[in-house]
């Protein structure tokens, strides 16, 4: 798997970032969400410059100019609830791809350390043939990552498969490597060293979904 680790240049998107962990600021959940939301757009514009192109004639009021415009049948996939800034964001650039939703959860029968995840609702259109962009705010052990590309195999067989995520482990992008195909491209902002007991990211940012929208029962 290539992986493009944004966070390793200097760049705006380095505040946005800090925005987002920092405890302080974390807490107004419009400015959460909409940091997650500016992420997705810089990780769109940035992984832009590796999708496929055709050239197109575009009529001005004045002439024509050739223009070279992206090609690639893209369908953005997000994970239910914490993907939805990030979908957004990425939404905003890619405005005219097909769209699937999928929910995951982490289901803790026993006790607060291990846990299975839940893959429910699938809402999707065909893949076969096109782009599946997978984006997940929090790349934390991979798992819920590659239960939603086994579980979306079932709309078709993508051409190729792009990831795109705002803070990963070290632990989580080994694991999807490991379990996605080698000619996976992940597009992430940021790469934190480790996971604590219960799976989070450390130091990461805490629960994504809880700051964008609030907490659960
Ligand atoms: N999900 C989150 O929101 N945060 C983590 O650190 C891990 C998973």
């Amino acid at each position: 798997m290539k992986t493009h680790h944004l966070a390793k240049q200097n760049s705006i998107l380095n505040k946005f970032l800090a925005e987002l962990r920092d405890v302080s600021i974390q807490k107004d959940s419009m400015r959460f969400r909409r940091n997650i939301e500016r992420i997705g757009e810089v990780l769109a514009y940035e992984l832009s410059k590796e999708l496929n192109y055709e050239t197109k004639e575009i009529t001005t009021p004045l002439g024509t100019k050739k223009g070279e415009l992206p090609a690639n049948n893209i369908v953005l996939c997000s994970i239910l609830r914490a993907g939805l800034p990030l979908h957004n964001g990425m939404l905003n650039y890619f405005d005219d791809v097909e769209n699937a939703f999928i929910s995951a959860y982490r289901h803790h029968p026993n006790n607060d350390e291990e846990f299975e995840i839940v893959v429910e609702y699938f809402a999707s259109p065909s893949i076969d043939g096109k782009t599946l962009l997978l984006v997940d705010p929090m790349l934390a052990t991979g798992r819920s990552m590659v239960e939603v590309y086994e579980g979306i195999k079932k709309y078709g067989t993508p051409k190729e498969i792009i990831i795109a995520s705002v803070i990963g482990s070290v632990e989580g992008v080994e694991y999807v490597a490991k379990h996605l195909p080698e000619s996976t491209t992940l597009w992430i902002a940021d790469i934190d060293e480790k996971l604590n007991d219960k799976g989070y990211i450390v130091p990461g940012l805490g629960d994504a979904g809880d700051l964008a929208y609030g907490a659960k029962l």
